[in-house]
């Protein structure tokens, strides 16, 4: 999978109020907020700051993890295009999803230099705040490219019933980000489990409410 809607990191305020930065650096707005939130501060005392463990293995000797997480958003090639998915795309002769796409004409660009996929995403709004909801966008790009290509959705997926609507606006799957890194942070792995559950029981009952027996009869006769 190939991300495309990130050429630069977004401007995050929240994080420049916050003091947030990669690598974390001890600030006196970040201490006070430490001493003020105890167990979360000693939880993290016990475990260590949290990694990002689809990137151990990846760094380079004499670098970490951290300085690869801080380079997320700053040494991007920019430059990077369809040229750059093309070639990529004769390169690579597995499965290769496109994800970031908001536009039906993008889609179908897509499918038609052989992606196997793509991924309706907004990033949910976290680089560009103000770009169309993915949900808003889905329908019009699973018209455009029919069966030709899978088409996933992610950004704001946070109940069983986003999933459904998904689905019946034309997703062959949703992703899931923050849900999980919400379990992830109050329980770690069983948090993270524990989220995906609620998910699948979600699902399962909304499923039940709107009498769809199957993932296969979600449609969109369901939300016409
Ligand atoms: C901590 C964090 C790290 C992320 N890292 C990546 C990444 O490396 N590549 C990527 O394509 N998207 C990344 N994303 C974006 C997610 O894949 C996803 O598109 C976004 O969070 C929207 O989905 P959500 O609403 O389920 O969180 C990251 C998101 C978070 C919260």
């Amino acid at each position: 999978m190939v991300t495309v809607d990130m050429p630069l990191g977004g401007k995050r305020e929240r994080d420049y109020r916050r003091d947030f930065a990669l690598p974390f650096a001890f600030t006196l707005r970040n201490v006070l907020d430490l001493a003020s939130h105890p167990r979360w501060a000693l939880a993290l005392a016990r475990h260590g700051l949290p990694v990002l463990e689809n990137l151990v293995g990846l760094a380079r000797a004499g670098s970490d993890i951290s300085a690869i997480a801080s380079s997320v958003g700053r040494d991007y090639d920019s430059g990077f295009d369809w040229q750059g998915l093309l070639a990529l795309r004769e390169r690579w002769r597995r499965r290769l999803l496109v994800k970031g796409i908001l536009h039906p004409a993008d889609a179908e660009r897509a499918a038609s230099i052989g992606c196997d996929g793509g991924v309706v995403s907004n990033h949910d709004g976290r680089q560009l705040d103000g770009a169309v909801a993915s949900l808003d966008a889905l329908p019009a790009i699973a018209a455009a490219v029919g069966d030709r290509i899978d088409v996933l959705l992610d950004s704001g997926v946070r109940r069983g019933s986003d999933i459904v609507k998904a689905l019946a606006l034309g997703a062959q799957a949703v992703m899931i980000g923050r849900a999980t890194l919400y379990g992830a942070s109050v329980a770690g792995e069983a948090g993270a489990r524990r989220a995906l559950e609620i998910l699948a029981d979600e699902l399962a009952g909304t499923m039940r409410l709107c009498g769809a027996s199957s993932i296969a009869r979600i449609d969109a006769g369901l939300i016409a």
